[in-house]
């Protein structure tokens, strides 16, 4: 069996052109969506998901700001730049892109967002709404990830989810989000033992590692559904997740490649988040 390939690109495609639409909508009564991106220093990997963001932003018709800010940055004059755009009204969504130099205590910075504003979805009230399944902003890998499983109709209740990783941004709110949607969820992490005893019985696998070929077909049990979060660059350049992808794809039903897989969706989310916060705004 070879499982049939769970392209986020597409979704992420078909998604954004009926934002695009919404967005000229919206635009006609009045409600202009506006995000504002916060990067701090100049790490490569942060500017290319930045310019990411940017452009998915300019498609749909979004004004997306971008603010450099320098590597030495204190986390007061960040908190400041925050409570500047908490309280300018043109403004409806924050997003301080991570990781954040170390003088600067994210959780610190994350927690000065206001909330109404979180498009992100990491401030504690917002997470605090998703546990308890209430509406609020969903962070935007996890986000992607459920919205690519609905697209496919991939039942969900009832199943035996595995997450590999347990970070705040993806690992744990996947696992919370799959919950809502009555799987059985596991979480699997560096120091699970007999990780493979779990991998082999999920009929769902989520894996964010950040390790190349982290897992192989051998490991998973036929049919499952395999949600590849890893993006790992290859000595020669290429990049590659965390799923040995020729080899799973032979075990799996379903299976989201890298790139094209669940990287457009994140910011697809983001957008669909910062449209939402407009709209709850305008009220
Ligand atoms: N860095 C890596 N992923 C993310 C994300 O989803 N949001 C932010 N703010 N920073 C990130």
């Amino acid at each position: 069996m070879s499982a049939e390939v769970i392209y986020g690109s597409e979704l992420a495609e078909q998604l954004r052109i009926e934002m695009k639409k919404e967005v000229t909508t919206l635009k006609e009564k009045g409600i202009h969506p506006k995000l504002t991106v916060i990067l701090v220093g100049d790490d490569p990997a942060s500017k290319s998901y930045v310019s990411g963001k940017q452009k998915a932003s300019d498609f749909v018709g979004m004004t997306s700001d971008l603010i450099l800010l320098p590597e030495s940055t204190s986390e007061d004059e960040l908190v400041q730049m925050i409570t500047k755009l908490n309280n300018d009204e043109t403004v409806n969504g924050i997003l301080v892109q991570l990781p954040l130099p170390d003088q600067i205590n994210e959780q610190k910075i994350i927690e000065a967002i206001d909330p109404n504003k979180d498009v992100d979805g990491f401030h504690p009230i917002n997470i605090g709404k998703m546990l308890t399944n209430q509406e609020t902003f969903l962070p935007c890998t996890p986000y992607g990830i459920l919205t690519m499983l609905k697209s496919k109709n991939i039942e969900i209740s009832g199943k035996n989810a595995v997450v590999i990783g347990r970070s705040n941004i993806v690992g744990k709110p996947v696992g919370q989000l799959l919950l809502n949607e009555h799987a059985t969820v596991t979480y699997c992490h560096s120091r699970t033992k007999d990780m493979e005893n779990y991998i082999k019985n999920a009929d769902i696998l989520i894996v964010a590692v950040g390790k190349a070929h982290f897992l192989t077909g051998e490991a998973i049990k036929p049919g499952a559904t395999v949600i590849d979060v890893g993006v790992n660059r290859l000595p020669n350049g290429t990049l590659t997740g965390d799923v040995d992808f020729e080899t799973a794809k032979e075990k799996a039903a379903y299976i989201t490649p890298v790139p094209k897989g669940v990287g457009p969706m994140t910011i697809t989310m983001l957008l669909k988040n910062t449209i939402q916060a407009a709209k709850n705004q305008s009220k």
